[in-house]
């Protein structure tokens, strides 16, 4: 897949822009010209979602009601255009009819971001953590949406349960049981990709220039269902096992992750988990990836820039930064 253009409308900062793509694209410009949200807009038409943030409200132009994107892309010698209007719920077009089935559409059209706010894998937050995961898996498993969604339903039951007054607790049980199935399925599913990530890891890590890691690899914690704790979760109103509680974890030297210091290794570390997932995803689906990568030179020497802009350059790439970049590259410069 080849993403050709794409025309932002009231659009974070974006009122009525239009870009034209290459396979290598750098947007470029001063902060706040909408470098960043350029790269939300594919990510949105891409996934339906922003790699910023959950709430596809906020990037409607603070002074609109609505935005809409639209782009076109080539597939094997195929034109399509699709297009998406959200004003309070989302309408996704291909060539100007509804579609249906817009998971199809997603599972067929991987992208991978790294942003400063995201940074996968090595995020703060664990729940980005599980979410990098959880593409990953969807990419390569269509079906593991539907173990996920049974599994959020579930558990937003359960959340619901806990804040009505009156409790009957064979009740709430029941709804817990009914959870075994799907977090069998997900742990599975995430053990498993956890363990092909630390193989590859291992092959890609050592390439990194100038970088002295010895060993790097990611630990996977399944949060396994309690029906011991049910009595505690309806008294303290939080739903405390399962997979939504997961934990993946990082050990580089033998140390915890979390105590590394510098900034700079920690991006080499998530570029390089970035890489990885996208290996994975190429090699078992055989998929074309669209690569967006926020501000990739900021933290990084220029050996480590040229080394990951190499890895990158067989797939369509968007990066964002503010250096005059001397390569053969299509610049978007933003105003
Ligand atoms: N919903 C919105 N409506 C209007 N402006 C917005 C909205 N969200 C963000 N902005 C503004 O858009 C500008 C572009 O932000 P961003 O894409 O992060 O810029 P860059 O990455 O180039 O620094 C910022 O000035 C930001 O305040
Ligand atoms: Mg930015």
């Amino acid at each position: 897949m080849f993403l050709k253009d794409i025309k932002l409308k009231n659009f974070r900062n974006h009122l009525n822009s239009v870009f034209s793509f290459d396979y290598r694209n750098y947007i470029t410009g001063k902060n706040g010209s909408g470098k960043t949200s350029l790269l939300e807009g594919i990510s949105v038409i891409l996934t339906g979602k922003s790699f910023k943030t959950n709430r596809l409200k906020s990037l409607i132009n603070i002074e609109k009601k609505f935005f809409e994107i639209s782009s076109n892309f080539v597939e094997n010698d195929v034109k399509y255009n699709i297009s998406l209007y959200y004003d309070t719920k989302k309408r996704l077009t291909i060539n100007g009819k509804r579609h249906e089935n817009i998971i199809n559409f997603y599972h067929n059209h991987p992208v991978i971001f790294y942003s400063p706010e995201n940074e996968g894998f090595l995020s703060k937050e664990q729940e980005m953590r599980r979410n990098f995961l959880d593409r990953t898996i969807f990419y390569l498993d269509r079906s593991y949406i539907g173990s996920l969604l049974g599994y959020n339903k579930l558990l937003e039951l359960k959340k619901k349960y806990i804040l009505k007054d009156v409790k009957d607790r064979l009740l709430y049980k029941s709804i817990h049981e009914k959870m075994y199935f799907y977090t069998k399925e997900i742990h599975n599913k995430r053990s498993n990709l956890i363990k092909s990530f630390n193989t590859y890891i291992e092959k890609y890590l050592i390439d990194i220039p100038s970088f002295n890691t010895e060993f790097f690899s990611l630990s996977y914690i399944p949060n396994h269902l309690d029906e011991d704790i049910l009595d505690k979760e309806l008294i303290i109103k939080k739903v405390l096992s399962g997979p939504h509680r997961d934990r993946i974890l990082f050990n580089l030297n033998g140390e915890s992750f979390e105590n590394i210091a510098s900034f700079g290794q920690r991006k080499s570390l998530s570029l390089c988990c970035i890489y990885c997932f996208l290996k994975v995803v190429e090699d078992f689906s055989k998929k074309s990836i669209i690569l967006l990568l926020d501000e990739l030179e900021s933290g990084l020497d220029v050996e480590r820039v040229s080394f990951f802009m190499g890895l990158f350059d067989k797939y369509q790439y968007f990066l964002t930064g503010q250096s005059k970049i001397d390569k053969d590259i299509n610049i978007i410069k933003l105003s």
